[in-house]
């Protein structure tokens, strides 16, 4: 059994977490920076960086304390190497450097999405490869066969917003702050989803991608309009998010069968309805069906511990100039879909 020191900072959460190859959780410490970026309405990159250099430190030496252990006692340093904001980025990886230096312990250069993608198999010992992931975060929304340790075929991806994104717009467009996941959510759940016609982008489109910006604009016009209450609008919009969601994983489905489980990762995952939603789905296919709890699917450490641990199986390590990558798509060989290109 190994022990694997993760560090995560690509967004606004700075986590640190110390994971086993056995999967035991031995710490896993957590400062979000909600507060720091609420009056904004989003994520300042630069007041993300400097939060990440304030709290990481603290949050390491917490999290070998929580564990009763030391730097000594690693067997690698697992550290966010993108993709996600430089700045952020940065930090941790640097950090993460200077760390494996002072120890003498082995570098994991760990890629945040391949972090969501392996989560399920932290807290899941049966889940094998190869499996079916849906992978919904707020820069991300993409359907894998996940087939392996760093070994990703992408089948479909979004050519425009993320569906995390576009919860986040529509809370904003609501009122609602940020981030704007959680409290859609809440809201959606007293109001009525067929209240609000809202379009489905791409529903049953022969091309297997998604598409949430035309849904995001129909719901500033139907908000503008002043002629529905601000739960239908939210339960509607989150409605159409499922059927978008449910229309094009069928057609994963059917294109890519032979896998026996539908996973999902990433932090719109810790949505009750949709979660629902494809728990039905994978019955229907006579499928397992895998989510991780909602704090492993929301950013944290834990997910790069672990993804530093698989990686540490497989004599994965980087050297000590691995550089940070703002963008780091996990499947290489992808095709750009069509206006692709934008989103980290
Ligand atoms: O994976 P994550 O924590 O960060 C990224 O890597 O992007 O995902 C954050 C996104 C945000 O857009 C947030 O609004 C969304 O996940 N989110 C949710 C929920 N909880 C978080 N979206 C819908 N329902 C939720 N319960
Ligand atoms: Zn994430």
């Amino acid at each position: 059994m190994a022990l694997i020191l993760g560090i995560e900072s690509s967004c606004d959460e700075s986590a640190a977490a110390i994971i086993g190859t056995d999967r035991t959780i031995h710490a896993h410490r957590l400062q979000t920076q909600e507060d720091e970026h609420r009056d904004f309405g989003g994520v300042v990159p630069e007041i993300a960086a400097r939060a990440h250099a304030h709290h990481l430190t603290p949050l390491i030496k917490a999290a070998l304390d929580d564990a009763d252990m030391t730097l000594a006692d690693m067997d690698a340093i697992a550290a966010t190497a993108g993709p996600g904001l430089i700045g952020g980025v940065m930090v941790g990886l640097v950090t993460g450097k200077a760390l494996a230096m002072a120890a003498d312990k082995p570098l994991i250069a760990v890629n945040h999405l391949e972090g969501h993608a392996l989560s399920p198999r932290l807290v899941d010992d049966t889940l094998a490869f190869p499996y079916m992931l849906l992978l919904v975060s707020g820069g991300h929304c993409q359907i894998l066969r996940v087939n392996g340790t760093g070994n990703y075929q992408r089948l479909a991806t979004t050519i425009d917003d993320a569906v995390g994104e576009a919860f986040d717009k529509t809370a904003k467009i609501l009122g609602l702050g940020y981030p704007g996941g959680p409290q859609v959510e809440k809201l959606a759940s007293t109001g009525d989803p067929n209240a609000v016609p809202l379009p489905r982008p791409l529903l049953r489109s022969a091309e297997p991608h998604f598409s949430f910006a035309g849904l995001k604009s129909a719901v500033l016009r139907a908000h503008q309009s002043g002629e529905h209450n601000d739960a239908d609008l939210a339960a509607s919009f989150q409605q159409a998010v499922l059927d978008c969601l449910r229309d094009r994983l069928e057609k994963a489905l059917r294109e890519h069968g032979g896998m026996e489980s539908l996973v999902v990762a990433g932090g719109v995952a810790a949505n009750m309805p949709i979660r629902a939603m494809l728990e039905g789905l994978a019955a229907e296919h006579d499928m397992r069906f895998v989510a991780p709890p909602g704090w492993l699917c929301t950013d944290n450490a834990a997910m790069i511990g672990w993804a530093g641990a698989e990686r540490y199986k497989a004599g994965l390590f980087d050297p000590l100039d691995v550089a940070a990558r703002p963008r780091w798509p996990l499947d290489k060989h992808a095709q750009k879909a069509r206006g692709a290109g934008v989103k980290a």
